[in-house]
């Protein structure tokens, strides 16, 4: 093969984004994500939580359920508060929050499908709800929560992303060090396809450790929805609807959790 033959062979390979294997944050590069999002950056995030759960149910801790747990570092603040049980899809992120958070029950789960057998006093689904790509997806995971509520439950949930205030495209860059290694992150959100509910996020990871550098891809999708489209979902799925917003020191945007209460 002649060089210049070769050298376009490599672009159209490296150059697609959909040529980089999707997920491996929550696969084989999960051992990253206490690195790169530390348990103590969620502590002022969780207090809004903590703040939203004390209303309803203080002075008691109450039963909970959290989908897409992750690394279980939001959840870690709230512990003293709660009394938990915890899903995620990835068994190797579940791990996390499972020497994070002792006391916490964990199962391995879809939060689409998922189904207990038995009721909770709220169900909690943090950033992971952002996982969720399409309004069918969205509402599977309603209905997972309604099937874990009984009237008056609560659910709350806080999306990364709203159609109304997202601007794309946009990069971060980060560099954290934790043990011996250190991990500077290039994160690149767009929307290849404005006319779906779909964005990818594409990242570059610049691993140190040992004295070595190695460098690796992953593309995750999130969604993106209308503020319309959350209160219908909700709505449909038995909740009753509104909206907390908070101002948290460190964020450019306001933090909002929706608020459901199941009829
Ligand atoms: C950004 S992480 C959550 C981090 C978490 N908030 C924390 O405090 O560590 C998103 C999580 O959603 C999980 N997830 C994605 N799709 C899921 C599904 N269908 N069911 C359950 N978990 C899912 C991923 O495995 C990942 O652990």
């Amino acid at each position: 093969m002649l060089a210049a033959e070769s050298s376009n062979l490599w672009y159209r390979r490296h150059m697609d984004p959909s040529a980089i294997t999707p997920n491996r944050l929550f696969s084989d590069l999960a051992y990253l994500w206490p690195v790169m999002s530390p348990p103590q950056e969620y502590a002022e995030e969780a207090q809004c939580w903590r703040t939203l759960l004390r209303e309803r149910f203080s002075p008691g801790r109450p039963r909970v359920l959290e989908l897409g747990v992750g690394g279980g570092h939001n959840l870690s603040h709230l512990t003293n508060d709660v009394e938990a049980t915890a899903v995620d899809i990835s068994a190797e992120m579940l791990r996390h929050s499972v020497a994070l958070n002792p006391g916490v029950e964990h199962i391995v789960g879809d939060m689409r499908r998922v189904r207990l057998g038995r009721n909770f006093q709220a169900v909690l689904i943090h950033d992971a709800i952002s996982c969720m790509t399409t309004p069918r997806d969205l509402a599977a995971v309603f209905a997972t929560a309604a099937a874990h509520l009984k009237s008056g439950g609560l659910l709350l949930t806080s999306p990364d992303y709203f159609a109304e205030s997202l601007a794309l495209p946009r990069t971060e860059c980060h560099t954290y060090t934790r043990g011996d290694i250190e991990l500077t992150y290039v994160e690149y959100t767009y929307d290849p396809d404005p006319s779906d509910t779909m964005i990818d996020i594409v990242f570059t990871f610049f691993i140190r450790s040992a004295g070595s550098l190695q460098i690796e891809h992953d593309r995750l999708q999130a969604g993106v929805f209308p503020r319309s489209t959350w209160r219908k979902l909700m709505y449909s799925a038995g909740f009753e609807y509104s909206e907390r917003t908070f101002h948290l020191q460190h964020w450019e945007y306001p933090y909002t959790i929706l608020v459901g209460v199941f009829r």
